[in-house]
């Protein structure tokens, strides 16, 4: 695996020849992986010639500062999974690398990013979306793999790919799952103990079914502090506290 650490390496291995005339699939990740983020890789593996996948902790899409210091961090450990899945590539860039402008620049979408997690969480898809279209316009890929766990995330991703014509095909995958039901999530190594033997009861109320209001009446009394449970297209939504954790989770109703 190859370790790229700025735009300007990466864009040289690219007219360098060698990803000429070759698919790429692309991962972006923020670090901390776990099955879920190795399932993309898995899939881009699969569907292309070759695969880089990106680890850049992305701070302007944490509105709450907190949220990004205790933010999971194992490097070590994200590099020896990648190596071990066969990652062709990791690209690995400073803040310095991704914002050269300070974020005076940015995107943002005036519809679907205020509602659901966009609603408790000013400012997280402007974020998202201005560090996605940037490693998505370095990277270059063919296809880049986005998980349905942060399905308004994918949406809204997808949106402006096609909004910007983006020349990345970008591809939804399906929610990986604890075996107990809890979707993995890096937060969840935040989770004592005592909460990680809660945490499998938010994804069954949700695809259990009822009505919005009586879901939330249900995970309240489960112990989860309810944020939202909200239905949109197609799929029931939601987001609970545990302690200071926050999780999300969605099912196809
Ligand atoms: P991160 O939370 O690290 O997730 C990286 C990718 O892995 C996202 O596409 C996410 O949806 C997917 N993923 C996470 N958990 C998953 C699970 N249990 N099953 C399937 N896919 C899962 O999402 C981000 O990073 C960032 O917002 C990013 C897009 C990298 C921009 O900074």
């Amino acid at each position: 695996m190859r370790i790229i650490r700025s735009a300007k390496a990466w864009l040289r291995l690219r007219k360098g020849g060698a990803l000429r005339e070759r698919s790429l699939g692309f991962v972006p990740t923020m670090g901390a992986l776990h099955e879920g983020h190795l399932s993309l890789l898995r899939r881009a593996k699969r569907e292309n010639d070759a695969a880089v996948v990106s680890i850049f902790l992305n701070p302007t899409q944490f509105n709450d500062k907190k949220d990004l210091l205790k933010y999971p961090k194992t490097l070590r450990a994200d590099m020896r999974a990648l190596e071990a899945e066969g990652a062709d590539f990791l690209f690995l860039p400073d803040y310095r690398g991704m914002y050269p402008d300070g974020y005076r620049y940015r995107v943002s979408e005036t519809g679907e990013s205020s509602l659901l997690c966009g609603a408790f969480r000013p400012g997280h898809f402007d974020g998202v979306l201005t560090v996605v279209m940037k490693l998505l316009n370095i990277v270059g890929a063919s296809r880049a793999y986005f998980g349905e766990k942060d399905y308004q995330q994918y949406e809204l991703i997808k949106g402006m790919a096609a909004a910007f014509f983006m020349a990345t095909r970008i591809v939804p995958c399906s929610i990986v799952r604890e075996p107990d039901g809890l979707a993995m999530s890096s937060r969840n190594a935040l989770l004592t103990s005592a909460q990680r033997r809660l945490a499998p009861s938010f994804g069954r109320i949700l695809s259990a079914g009822g009505t919005p209001g009586a879901i939330k009446r249900r995970l309240s009394a489960a112990g989860l502090e309810p944020e939202y449970v909200e239905e949109r297209w197609g799929r029931r939504f939601g987001a609970v506290k545990l302690g200071r954790t926050r999780l999300i989770d969605n099912v196809k109703i």
